[in-house]
């Protein structure tokens, strides 16, 4: 268990998946957390099943994120832990990517984790740590993930030049690259329930430890990074993928 005590978390899309996980666990190490969401309902149930605080903040649009910060600044004051998870998975064929496709993914994925970070930046503590939820696909030429992909190797690099540019702050900046984790995420793609289940098991003989992650797999790693036993880490990408990554073709 890492000692969080005393510090101030933000986790976006914090109602479901890895970021409801993360902030249990960032909770359960001590932190004041805040999850965020863009469906008032589901935000809400989260918050009160994690017994934390939800703010509604659908990250396409920069006015909501502009009064997340308010809000947040004025009920707790400067922040410690910043985990940009937002995200969607909208998988789509080269030459059936329609410019509304790209718009929205990369609006979501990649612009709105920018403008995350560039409008808490004000109000993070100095000594701040920002994990960025990326993807092994920002590695892969996996079929579909054309833009998804992209989005996730856009934040990496981003990544890089925050943790340069942030380092005199001492505000660490690091990327996690989870592979398949199970998560809402997949079924959130309008997929039928068969064809899901076939890309569930394609993609689990593919993984060397053949399972998928649990998103407490990812939050242990989240954790971690927010603590100071991470306090020598910037500027780092971290894959957990059950080894998805280093042995893609031996199944
Ligand atoms: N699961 C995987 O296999 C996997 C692998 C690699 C990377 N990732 C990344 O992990 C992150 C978390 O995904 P997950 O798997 O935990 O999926 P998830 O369960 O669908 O959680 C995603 C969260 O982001 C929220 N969100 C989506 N669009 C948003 C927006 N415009 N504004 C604010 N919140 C928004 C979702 O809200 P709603 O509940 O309203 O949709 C949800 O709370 C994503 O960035 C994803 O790309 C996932």
């Amino acid at each position: 268990m890492t000692n969080l005590n005393g510090k101030v978390a933000v986790v976006t899309g914090g109602n479901s998946g890895i970021g409801y996980a993360s902030a249990q666990k960032l909770k359960a190490d001590g932190a004041t957390v805040i999850i965020t969401g863009r469906s008032a309902e589901k935000v809400q149930t989260a918050a009160n099943d994690l017994g934390v605080t939800g703010i509604v903040a659908d990250v396409k649009d920069l006015s909501a994120i502009d009064g997340l910060v308010e809000q947040v600044k004025d009920q707790f004051g400067k922040v410690d832990i910043l985990f940009v998870n937002a995200g969607i998975f909208a998988p789509a064929p080269v030459g059936q990517i329609t410019e509304e496709m790209f718009d929205h993914q990369m609006g979501i994925n990649f612009k709105g984790a920018v403008f995350t970070v560039e409008k808490f930046l004000p109000v993070l503590n100095d000594g701040a740590s920002i994990i960025n939820l990326s993807s092994v696909n920002a590695y892969t030429g996996m079929p579909n993930t054309a833009v998804y992909a992209a989005s996730k190797a856009a934040m990496n690099s981003y990544t890089r030049t925050a943790a340069t540019e942030l380092a005199p702050r001492k505000i660490r900046v690091n990327a996690i690259n989870p592979g398949p984790v199970s998560t809402p995420i997949f079924a959130k793609t309008g997929m039928p329930e068969e064809q899901l289940t076939g890309f569930a098991e394609a993609l689990q003989n593919r993984v060397p430890l053949k399972r998928f992650g649990q998103p407490e797999d990812v939050a242990n790693l989240v954790a971690f990074l927010a603590s100071d036993a991470a306090s020598y880490i910037t500027g780092g990408e971290y894959n957990i993928d059950g080894g998805i990554n280093v042995n893609p073709l031996l199944s």
